[in-house]
């Protein structure tokens, strides 16, 4: 039977890029009836510096997104990485297994010191796929949904199963499937196309936050850079229209038809037409889970019962593991 994991950084609020390309695909999984685990990564998040009540606020912001967006946490698990130890410890021993030159291959660990002196980034930014890899493996996850970003890490967590299945004799890790699939795995930038729809962005106007309200969406969307052009009759005249494309797949996104249905749609129209009916759609489908969220957000001791129960839940499957994992590596378990 399949086991989905997935995370999402409490780094900063999220954006339509995050719901689009994970936290409505998690509510899909759940919905689909699959086992789910769902984890807010804060050790992944301290690879950069976060401030201390910030990051504990961005948590419950986050766990508040995903409860409000469908995730019930009674079917799914949901908690916060740190409040399960067998995370770090599975990922000491990745650390050990995997090596340093895969890590700096990673194509976001080049982005986020790109332009500084990479020697200076914490040891944790460069190890981060290998916490990611153990994120997903103490769990024996078989599939993984993700946004197009997460691709080369999930390559990287196979390798580091494979490799730690062949240095230690046997198949215990699974090799774990990707999920990248739908309209929303690759949002862009509503003011630059070409580049990814990120919560780091220096520009509020590029994204859509989920705490942003109907007017701030409405004038976003109003504002996203197109070229001058109709919407064309086909997919195929997308092509060499980044900004165009990406208003269109979030269009695709939010209402779960398919490109093909979209562009047939609103074939030959202009962006006047479409841009106030894609406003319309991103507040019909936002809204409920912006004020869903801050409802959420009155009561932050039940969403930290609410993570401690899921983290108890996760520890639960993980215990087995990590146990069994020490095993394997040759340590005394006395205790
Ligand atoms: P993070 O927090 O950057 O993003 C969370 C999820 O949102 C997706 N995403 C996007 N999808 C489409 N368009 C966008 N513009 C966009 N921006 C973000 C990401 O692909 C991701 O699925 N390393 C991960 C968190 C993580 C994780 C894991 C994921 C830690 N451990 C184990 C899966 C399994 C990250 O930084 O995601």
């Amino acid at each position: 039977p399949q086991r989905i994991f997935s995370g999402i950084q409490p780094s900063g609020g999220l954006t339509l890029g995050n719901y689009l390309g994970a936290l409505k695909r998690f509510v899909e999984k759940q919905d689909e009836g699959i086992e789910t685990i769902y984890c807010l990564v804060d050790l992944h998040a301290i690879t950069v510096w976060q401030d201390p009540e910030r990051l504990r606020q961005q948590t419950r912001e986050a766990a508040a997104a995903f409860i409000a967006a469908g995730i019930d946490p009674d079917r799914s698990i949901l908690f916060n990485q740190s409040q399960v130890t067998g995370h770090a410890e599975l990922a000491w021993i990745f650390n050990c297994v995997a090596r340093i030159g895969w890590m700096y291959r990673m194509t976001q660990f080049k982005d986020k010191t790109a332009g500084k002196n990479a020697e200076n980034s914490s040891l944790g930014l460069l190890a981060y796929p290998s916490l990611m890899a153990a994120d997903i493996l103490l769990y024996k996850a078989t599939h993984v949904p993700v946004g197009e970003d997460q691709k080369q890490h999930l390559e990287l967590a196979r390798d580091i199963a494979a490799k730690f299945n062949h240095d230690y004799g046997r198949t215990f890790f699974p090799i774990t499937e990707p999920v990248i699939e739908g309209a929303g795995t690759r949002v862009m930038s509503l003011t630059d196309g070409t580049k990814k729809m990120s919560k780091s962005d220096p520009s509020d106007n590029s994204r859509i936050n989920l705490t942003d309200d109907a007017d701030a969406i409405a004038k976003k969307i109003r504002r996203a850079k197109t070229d001058s052009e109709p919407l064309p009759e086909s997919a195929e005249g997308l092509k060499d229209r980044p900004d165009a494309r990406n208003l269109i797949n979030i269009y695709a996104g939010l209402s779960g038809l398919s490109v093909d249905q979209v562009v047939t749609e609103f074939a030959g129209a202009q962006f006047g037409t479409f841009k106030p009916k894609l406003a319309d759609l991103a507040v019909a489908k936002l809204s409920p889970i912006t004020t869903e969220m801050n409802r959420l957000m009155k009561d932050p001791a039940e969403i930290d019962r609410i993570l401690g129960k899921g983290a108890d839940r996760a520890d639960a499957i993980a215990r087995p593991v990590i146990d069994e994992t020490k095993d394997i590596v040759g340590m005394i378990r006395s205790r």
